[in-house]
């Protein structure tokens, strides 16, 4: 081999190993497992990494609950100055509920996280006037919404898991500044989307479907060209949106579809249903709670846009088809599952 000859291959050889680890890198080694989920021939599976699950396990413990006081003595509301929610709680009771969420969103900062603690009475601080209004979104989640969780609930817990901003939240994203010509229609696309695998799908499906109530369903009901108005260019926020759920729950598009019909409800299994009502429930959630506390939020808190930080499936999920496994942390806090 000539000297050039030699480094070509070299380089190439590099270039070939380079390329191999970046692609290892990005994928996960065999062995997987594999759970039968559909009847035998619909190739309903759920594919796993068995290597993840006890990692996965370890980041979905739930932390004991204080025991429950029985209801006696005075009222919180008749005790304290200014309980606006918790009024009918006994007092061991409503100090019980503070001791929680403070290790639930705040248990290093403490009471001072949302307290002034020469003056409990007082809403100086921001957290205080959110954390209430957190409190009734969990009662609106636990009474309100049990087409999606269930007797199961949420607690603080589901989605702070002991910090005080939740791990996965969102903002509207206008994506960076365009150039003219052709480019200024970008489509929510030509910028890599974290939610798909950094592909070229649109990278913001949460502002037109987890807060607005935009159109998810694109598949023709039509045999007809012409009857059909729904575009490829819909189709892909569609997907864009698909591949949150399947990662925000570590699941497969099967654990909800029969991929042979996408659209058809008959074929599909009933997670699909708890996911519709799912949908709802977050957009409910955006456009009632956290939306309007844009103007409590100081704003290194907010987004580019000065709008509120939002929830998504994976605020809650973070990752498994159950939060937390499906612990059920909240019959524990009957004050959080009272009707509003
Ligand atoms: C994550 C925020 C948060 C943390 C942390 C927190 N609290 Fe509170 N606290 C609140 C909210 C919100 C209220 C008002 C509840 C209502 O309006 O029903 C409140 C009200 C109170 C009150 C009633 C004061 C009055 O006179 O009106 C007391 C007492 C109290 N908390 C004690 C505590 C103690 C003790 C701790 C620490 C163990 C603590 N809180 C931690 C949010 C918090
Ligand atoms: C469905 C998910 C969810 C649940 C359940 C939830 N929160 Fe939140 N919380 C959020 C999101 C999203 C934010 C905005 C994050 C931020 O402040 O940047 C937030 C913010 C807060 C903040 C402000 C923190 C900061 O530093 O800005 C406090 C305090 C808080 N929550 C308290 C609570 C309490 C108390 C409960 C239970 C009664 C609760 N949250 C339940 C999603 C949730
Ligand atoms: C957690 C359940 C869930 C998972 C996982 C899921 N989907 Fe969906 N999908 C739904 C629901 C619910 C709808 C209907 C939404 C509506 O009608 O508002 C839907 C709708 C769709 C549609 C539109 C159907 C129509 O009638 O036009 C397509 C296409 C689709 N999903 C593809 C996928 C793909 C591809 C994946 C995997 C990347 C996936 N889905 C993963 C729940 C799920
Ligand atoms: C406020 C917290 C919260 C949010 C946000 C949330 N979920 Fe859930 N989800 C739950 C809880 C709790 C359960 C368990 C209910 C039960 O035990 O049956 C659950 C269950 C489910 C299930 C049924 C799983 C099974 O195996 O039966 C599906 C599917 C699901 N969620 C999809 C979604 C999708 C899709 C989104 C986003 C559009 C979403 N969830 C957002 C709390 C949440």
């Amino acid at each position: 081999m000539t000297g050039s000859v030699r480094n070509a291959a070299i380089a190439l050889g590099a270039f070939a190993l380079a390329t191999t680890a970046v692609i290892l890198s990005q994928t996960e080694r065999p062995p997987m497992d594999s759970v039968q989920r559909g009847y035998r021939g619909t190739a309903m599976q759920e594919i796993y990494n068995p290597r993840f699950v006890q990692a996965e396990l370890n980041a979905n413990k739930v932390p004991l609950s204080l025991p429950r006081l029985p209801d006696a003595g005075a009222k919180a509301g008749v005790v304290y100055k200014n309980v606006k929610v918790l009024g009918d709680e006994s007092v061991g009771n409503f100090t019980r509920l503070m001791a929680s969420i403070t290790t639930w969103v705040a248990p290093t900062q403490g009471c001072a996280y949302c307290h002034d603690v020469q003056n409990m009475a007082a809403d100086t601080l921001y957290t205080k006037v959110v954390a209430r209004r957190m409190i009734q979104m969990v009662q609106h989640v636990n009474s309100g919404w049990k087409s999606h969780v269930a007797e199961t609930g949420v607690t603080c817990y589901t989605c702070h898991r002991g910090q005080p901003v939740p791990a996965q939240i969102w903002f509207n994203n206008p994506g960076p500044l365009q150039a003219g010509g052709m480019a200024q229609t970008p489509a929510g696309k030509n910028h890599p989307a974290a939610i798909a695998n950094n592909s070229s799908l649109p990278f913001d499906p949460f502002t037109p479907f987890l807060e607005h109530d935009s159109n998810i369903r694109v598949v023709p009901q039509q045999a007809l060209p012409g009857t059909d108005r729904q575009s490829i260019k819909q189709t892909e926020w569609t997907y864009s949106l698909m591949m949150h759920f399947s990662q925000s729950l570590g699941v497969n598009c099967t654990y909800c579809h029969n991929t042979r019909s996408f659209t058809d409800w008959t074929q599909s299994t009933p997670q699909r249903m708890t996911a519709w009502y799912g949908i709802r429930m977050v957009r409910d959630l955006n456009t009632n709670f956290l939306d309007p506390l844009a103007s409590v939020f100081p704003p290194g808190r907010l987004g580019v846009q000065g709008d509120s930080p939002k929830v998504n499936c994976a605020t809650c999920h973070n990752g498994v088809y159950k939060p937390l496994f499906g612990a059920t942390m909240a019959k524990d806090f009957p004050e959080l599952t009272r009707a509003q």
